[in-house]
């Protein structure tokens, strides 16, 4: 599988910003993107027709939403479906975020049924789980992650491809904070993520697992080529194209 490189944008960027990120983007990367690493870009809703129409023609990019409601259709008002996400030409959506898990309030058991709504109506999903502060000093940080992908997962078919679905390792402690993980905290979480995910999974040991919290194009080579990183999730510095691009090519 080709390391995921993708940039979440949040609640940033008009669509001018949007439209002149994606150019700039294909242009810094060029023709330098290696056959094994891809790039999604996650804008806000109202930026995503403005980012799929420039990258829609651009091989290796995709585009992505940070958020959807479990629904076909419905009197859900403020909510959006991923047939309309399919629509605009989204081919990934987050579950799971930390901040639609502290911010929003969303239940692992929501969480769970957004995963599987979301991979049934076509759309790749990548599961976010982490720890909070409190959980790792606790020497929780396994049980969390067992209960995360456990009900996360709870109601997708053990046969799901690896081409679908994707787990994005994302500590809450080093979410925006500038704290990334070290080393050592990102190999023994990736790998007891890979444990888990293989024990509920058929395939578990080809998912993509990425990490997230503070990558940063001075820390992205290292964390990128670490055992069981396949590729990232970032938030701050996905947002200037420039700070992104050297981020897409780092360790290489
Ligand atoms: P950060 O955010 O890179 O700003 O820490 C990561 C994320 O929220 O996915």
């Amino acid at each position: 599988m080709k390391k995921l490189m993708a940039a979440n944008w949040k609640m940033y960027k008009t669509r001018a910003q949007a439209a002149s990120y994606a150019r700039d983007l294909v242009g810094l990367v060029g023709d330098r993107l290696p056959d094994d690493r891809e790039i999604l870009i996650i804008p806000p809703f109202t930026a995503i027709t403005a980012v799929a129409e420039i990258l829609a023609s651009t091989p290796g990019y995709s585009v992505g939403a940070q958020n959807f409601y479990p629904a076909e259709e419905g009197a859900f008002t403020g909510e959006i479906s991923p047939s309309m996400l399919n629509d605009l030409g989204c081919a990934y959506a987050l579950t799971g975020h930390s901040e639609r898990r502290h911010v929003m309030g969303e239940a692992d058991e929501f969480v769970a049924e957004k995963t599987k709504f979301g991979l049934n109506s076509g759309l790749k999903i990548i599961l976010c789980i982490g720890e909070t502060i409190e959980q790792r000093k606790a020497g929780k940080v396994r049980e969390v992650l067992e209960r995360q992908l456990g009900i996360g997962l709870g109601g997708i078919a053990k046969s799901t491809s690896p081409d679908v679905l994707a787990i994005a390792y994302e500590p809450v402690w080093a979410i925006g904070t500038g704290e990334v993980a070290g080393p050592e905290q990102i190999l023994e979480a990736h790998a007891d993520v890979r444990k888990i995910l293989s024990g509920i999974m058929d395939k578990g040991d080809r998912m993509r697992i990425l990490y997230g919290g503070s990558v940063k194009p001075g820390n992205c080579a290292e964390i990128i080529n670490l055992d069981n990183v396949d590729g990232v999730l970032v938030g701050g510095a996905s947002l200037q194209a420039e700070s992104f691009s050297q981020i897409i090519l780092a360790g290489i």
